[in-house]
């Protein structure tokens, strides 16, 4: 008798966005005349800059011809995009890293799915609740947790609460925990880490021989200059930290796929018996299995991302996307709206008014303004009483959005 994984069974819903996905085609469905305008998942909605699309058809074409065809990549990705990362994602802000302790993948939501699979089920993991909802449901779909409580916890995940009190970027736990999930700038809150934070999530994981898993996704979107844009610029994080950058959202790749993982040389985990293992390698074998790489049109065309046009034409969409985040910020907050995020981040966070719940709240804002938005629950038990807007609109549906939620107040 085939039997099946168990674990999958204790997952509570759907994933979070295709849930609301089908609750809008529902009411889509039944309301066919009304135009509704999504915030809601975090889907980038200008095309691609001009330099990635000229890189990706320069490659499609080589791909035609048999002089130029490309087979097989590395599995790990090409030379030439890797060190385009390194130069410009990490020398240019102080941080050394060798060609070999990056891999190049098709998305951070694969690499941090993935990643759990190669540290023993015997860890504990922490995670900042409200959080992006893979880094649980994967630990609980490989049997690292129990079921889920009434509070909406999955039984042996630390969760460490974000709220406004601890500036939703909460300290490290008192207890020793081994795998840590840290996203920063936040999804979904917006909140970002100082040094100093970051610092202190470092020298807890080298006092308790524990790894930060850090996803970087929203990295080009902080405006402050002292906020870290990488882990690497604190002392000592690459013997305890892996990272996670991804082109979605800042290049324009949500449809294109690509982004990197960065699983340092000075990174060890233990064996049961205590014997220290270096991770790297061990990253390597599982992509060299599981994975046969990015495709090269896809690559070169991210490696057209770090060229100067390419470089002006992603800051200008990141620019365009930040002052749709001023947009919903200052309007939400000019209807009486208590909200956070926006400022380092393509995310508000959104206080509901009057303790509504965010899932009664967001059908609320679907039926009455015809907007979508993501309800702070589908996000973790702390999320429970807030709403994210997402900033990737088109600015006249940003705008238009914010006219009819106004006149809601
Ligand atoms: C989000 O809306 O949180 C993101 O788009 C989800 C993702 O990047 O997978």
């Amino acid at each position: 008798m085939i039997t099946i994984n168990e674990n999958f069974m204790k997952l509570k819903a759907g994933y979070l966005f295709p849930e609301i996905s089908r609750r809008v085609a529902a009411y889509q469905k039944e309301n066919p005349q009304v135009r509704i305008i999504r915030l809601g998942i975090g889907d980038v909605t200008l095309p691609l800059p001009a330099a990635v699309i000229e890189a990706f058809h320069k490659a499609v074409a080589e791909m035609a011809e048999a002089k130029t065809f490309k087979g097989y990549g590395p599995e790990q990705g090409y030379d030439f995009l890797i060190q385009a990362v390194i130069e410009n994602d990490f020398r240019l802000r102080g941080v050394e890293l060798k060609a070999n302790e990056v891999f190049i993948s098709d998305g951070s939501k694969c690499d941090t799915g993935n990643i759990q699979e190669i540290f023993g089920l015997e860890n504990t993991i922490a995670v900042t609740d409200p959080v992006y909802p893979v880094y649980v449901d994967t630990n609980v779909m490989a049997g690292r947790t129990g079921p889920q409580n009434s509070q909406g916890c999955y039984e042996g995940i630390v969760y460490l609460p974000c709220t406004p009190a601890n500036q939703f970027t909460p300290e490290p736990p008192r207890e020793p925990v081994d795998l840590i999930y840290l996203c920063y700038p936040n999804n979904p809150t917006g909140a970002v880490a100082t040094k100093e934070a970051l610092g202190r999530w470092v020298e807890y994981a080298r006092a308790n021989k524990a790894i930060i898993l850090f996803d970087a996704a929203y990295e080009a979107f902080i405006t402050d200059a002292a906020i870290p844009h990488s882990i690497y610029e604190i002392p000592g994080a690459k013997e305890v930290a892996i990272e996670f950058r991804s082109y979605s959202k800042t290049a324009g790749f949500t449809g294109t796929r690509c982004a990197y993982a960065v699983v340092p040389q000075e990174l060890h985990a233990y064996t049961r018996a205590g014997e220290k293992v270096a991770v790297n390698p061990i990253w390597h074998r599982r992509q060299t299995t599981k994975f046969n790489g990015v495709s090269y049109p896809v690559q070169r065309a991210t490696e057209a991302a770090y060229s100067a046009a390419g470089k002006r034409q992603v800051r200008a969409l990141v620019d365009y996307y930040m002052e749709n985040a001023r947009i919903i910020r200052t309007s939400m907050e000019q209807f009486g709206y208590c909200v956070y995020g926006g400022v380092n981040a393509p995310y508000i966070w959104v206080k509901t008014p009057n303790g509504t719940n965010s899932w009664e709240y967001f059908d609320m804002l679907l039926k009455e303004a015809h907007v979508v938005s993501t309800p702070g629950a589908g996000f973790g038990p702390a999320g429970e009483g807030f709403l994210r807007l997402s900033a990737f609109g088109q600015k006249e549906n940003v705008l238009e959005a914010m006219d009819r939620i106004g006149k809601l107040a």
